[in-house]
């Protein structure tokens, strides 16, 4: 018989899940968590309903109670929950006009205060980000720099690491002299050159976990990653982010976010997409 699997209803009358799914919900939660660290409470409730059904029809389930089960690891459910979990787009200098400030003015400003200035990269997917980070850095002689990268996704971290997986489409807003300098094509797709390699550290971690480091950042970089996030889940992160950065130190977020009533967390809005610690 082929099969055929209906979406996930909602109960009568009510946006969500059916009595049984909510069960069902239940274990899928309870598996991604104790196979990735992954909270689903913490993510919007009917988008993530969205991501499991795909991942139902994808993986021929008829229901979540049968996703729970077939969660494992190394399985093919767990795989595809992750590739559709994690949505890994990105690209150098992605809004290229804040990306010119923060290369103009904003990590000069930071480099005169610490000539040796720490960047994190906070959901760095497969390195466009830290890798226009280290660009910058090259460009102006901050050689003393560190930018610690960070992801959930320990595959999209080896890519990152490599930092061989550069399309055409990741250069659309690099200037063409700087992508002939810092990239070598390599089949069909580019590699970050080897001067980039020393600045960047890759670290798996979860953003809804206390930060990885004791230490102070002078930058911190956290772009459309906390998009999908509950309200709570967003606040509990900002003040995770704002909290590792020394007084006077800058936050940057993705151009489709702001952080409302930013004071809570000690920050002040400093211009689109950044905001800066009290010094
Ligand atoms: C859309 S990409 C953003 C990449 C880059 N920051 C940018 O703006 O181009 C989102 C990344 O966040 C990561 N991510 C999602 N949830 C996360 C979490 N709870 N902790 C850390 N990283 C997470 C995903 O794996 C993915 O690589």
């Amino acid at each position: 018989m082929p099969f055929s699997h209906s979406p996930i209803p909602p109960a009568p009358g009510q946006p969500g899940l059916s009595a049984s799914d909510e069960r069902g919900y239940a274990l899928v939660r309870q598996r991604v968590l104790a196979l990735t660290g992954i909270d689903l409470d913490s993510y919007k409730r009917q988008q993530m309903i969205r991501r499991l059904d795909a991942i139902l029809s994808r993986c021929q389930l008829p229901n979540l109670t049968a996703l729970a089960s077939a969660l494992a690891p190394g399985s093919e459910a767990l795989k595809e929950f992750m590739e559709r979990f994690t949505i890994n787009v990105s690209e150098c200098f992605r809004d290229r006009p804040r990306f010119e400030l923060l290369a103009t003015e904003i990590i000069p400003e930071l480099a005169r205060e610490n000539p040796a200035p720490r960047i994190w990269s906070a959901g760095c997917s497969y390195g466009a980000e830290p890798y226009s980070l280290a660009i910058i850095l090259r460009e102006r002689h901050l050689t003393r720099a560190s930018i610690l990268a960070t992801d959930i996704d320990p595959k999209i971290l080896e890519a990152a690491r490599a930092g061989a997986s550069f399309t055409k489409a990741d250069f659309k807003n690099l200037p063409g002299d700087l992508v002939a300098r810092y990239f070598t094509p390599e089949g069909a797709h580019f590699r970050a050159a080897d001067a980039l390699r020393p600045l960047i550290a890759f670290r798996q971690h979860n953003l809804l976990a206390p930060p990885p480091a004791s230490d102070r950042f002078d930058l911190v970089l956290c772009r459309n990653v906390t998009i999908y996030l509950t309200e709570e889940a967003k606040d509990m992160v900002t003040t995770y982010l704002a909290g590792t950065l020394r007084p006077g130190g800058v936050l940057f977020i993705g151009e489709t976010e702001t952080i409302h009533r930013p004071q809570r967390f000690g920050l002040t809005p400093r211009s689109t997409s950044f905001y800066q610690r009290a010094a």
